[in-house]
């Protein structure tokens, strides 16, 4: 089986990630996420969250998911720039992204293909009871546009100063021709944007300032330095409104992709929001009386992008098992080394076995004593090694298992995933030892 089928089948089975609608047949290039891709999910979103907070002048944003179709038509997205080239097969007729074609035919069936044509993203919707042009409306294609649209909301009601930056979780939608490669590209997706707006002049610093800092985020979450790496967008590729552009790539198991785009776009969103909508979206600088369009460096990484980055890089699995004392060295075992901070559950309370009434109980206390500090798991079925697999195999940080010597001594053993190594803890220390560790 290939890598991205493991992967997808773990998700599956495991409670992250089911293809939408599935008693139905499914519906394409959307995916719904299990109660451990949510766990995932919202630690990836709070990792993000954690350090853009902890830059100076940057606010929060929660825009909505409709604007006006005036929005759209200003920043260029229902024009040729924001969409693809579409071809179909004339025997088939499978439709194809015409840029990611290796040759003039079809690649499923070899047939002969159409000719392209343009196809725009935008996914339509209609605003009222009537259903026409005048009352058509778009589901955002990226949430930027709400920032530009707030830029004098946002800097007047908190009396911001450039520069400063803007952030923003949310959903986007694209009428993808060809969604594609499991969560990597599909119709409906969570952004997690940052608008730098900054004074032209110092925009190519920043622009550094922020590829750098966008880096670290991967490096400190634990990414393999050999699985990242930086592509500069040569200009014929670059988005419409981008005057310098730098993908951060992931060496996914379908081969180097973009999970992030760092972008310098200029003066292109507000010059061209305030000639549409007729507000002077310029910036006055009160001390040096400079009246200017901020220029915007963007960073704008895609949430199950990211994920499915995390997950890939994460993902062993060691013939033979780890463990060699038991009958279960002959199995594949799955270890998900997830960082601590991204892990979905952290602790599993774990009764050495489940027919003794006293390990049972004492497990469930230990169980009620952690839950309101850390996302846990309770799992009193089958025996110990497979429990402690079942375990590493979603990534759980640590394994608590109370034993006959627990009811004596009022502790427990905490087991390490990634190094299988066991120490003992009273469990009155439990909560402090445990947030010592997640530090
Ligand atoms: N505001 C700029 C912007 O949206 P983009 O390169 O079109 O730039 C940014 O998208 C990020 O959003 C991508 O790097 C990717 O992580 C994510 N993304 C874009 N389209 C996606 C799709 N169809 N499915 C999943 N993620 C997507």
């Amino acid at each position: 089986m290939k890598l991205v089928q493991k992967i997808i089948s773990l998700c599956k089975r495991r409670g992250f990630i089911f293809p939408s609608s599935e008693i139905y047949g499914g519906f394409g290039g959307v995916y719904d996420f299990g109660p451990l891709g949510f766990e995932l999910k919202k630690n990836i979103k709070e990792a993000w969250l954690k350090v853009m907070r902890k830059e100076e002048n940057i606010v929060p944003l929660d825009a909505a998911i409709l604007m006006a179709p005036a929005v759209w038509q200003a920043s260029g997205h229902l024009s040729a720039g924001f969409a693809d080239e579409l071809v179909e097969c004339k025997s088939c007729h499978k439709r194809f992204k015409k840029e990611e074609l290796k040759e003039e035919k079809c690649p499923e069936c070899g047939g002969e293909l159409t000719k392209p044509r343009k196809f725009n993203l935008m996914m339509k919707t209609f605003v009222g009871p009537v259903e026409n042009e005048t009352t058509t409306a778009y589901l955002r294609a990226e949430t930027c546009q709400g920032i530009y649209i707030n830029f004098l909301n946002i800097m007047n009601s908190m009396r911001l100063k450039i520069p400063f930056g803007v952030i923003q979780i949310g959903k986007a939608f694209r009428n993808e021709i060809n969604p594609k490669n499991f969560i990597f590209r599909t119709r409906e997706f969570e952004q997690m944007e940052m608008e730098w707006f900054c004074h032209p002049k110092e925009a190519n610093k920043f622009f550094d300032y922020w590829t750098t800092q966008r880096i670290k985020w991967y490096y400190d979450l634990g990414i393999k330095k050999e699985n990242l790496r930086i592509r500069e967008v040569p200009k014929e590729e670059r988005a419409h409104y981008a005057q310098s552009q730098i993908d951060i790539e992931y060496r996914f198991p379908f081969g180097w992709q973009e999970i992030e785009g760092i972008h310098n776009r200029g003066d292109w969103d507000l010059r061209t929001h305030s000639k549409h909508s007729g507000e002077d979206l310029r910036y006055f600088d009160q001390d040096t009386k400079e009246k200017y369009f901020p220029f915007i460096i963007e960073t704008s990484v895609g949430v199950e992008r990211c994920l499915f980055a995390f997950l890939s890089d994460a993902y062993q699995e060691i013939e033979g098992g780890r463990t060699k004392t038991t009958k279960a060295t002959k199995e594949i075992e799955i270890l998900l080394k997830l960082h601590k901070s991204l892990a979905p559950i952290k602790v599993a309370v774990l009764p050495l076995v489940r027919n003794k009434p006293e390990l049972v109980k004492k497990a469930k206390e230990v169980y009620k004593l952690l839950k309101p500090y850390f996302s846990c798991d309770y799992d009193e079925t089958g025996s110990i090694g497979r429990r402690y697999r079942r375990q590493d195999e979603i990534g759980t940080v640590f394994c608590l298992t109370i034993d006959f010597e627990s009811l004596k001594q009022n502790d427990l053993t905490i087991r390490d995933r990634d190094t299988m190594a066991q120490e003992r803890v009273k469990i009155e220390d439990l909560v402090n030892v445990l947030k010592e560790k997640f530090k």
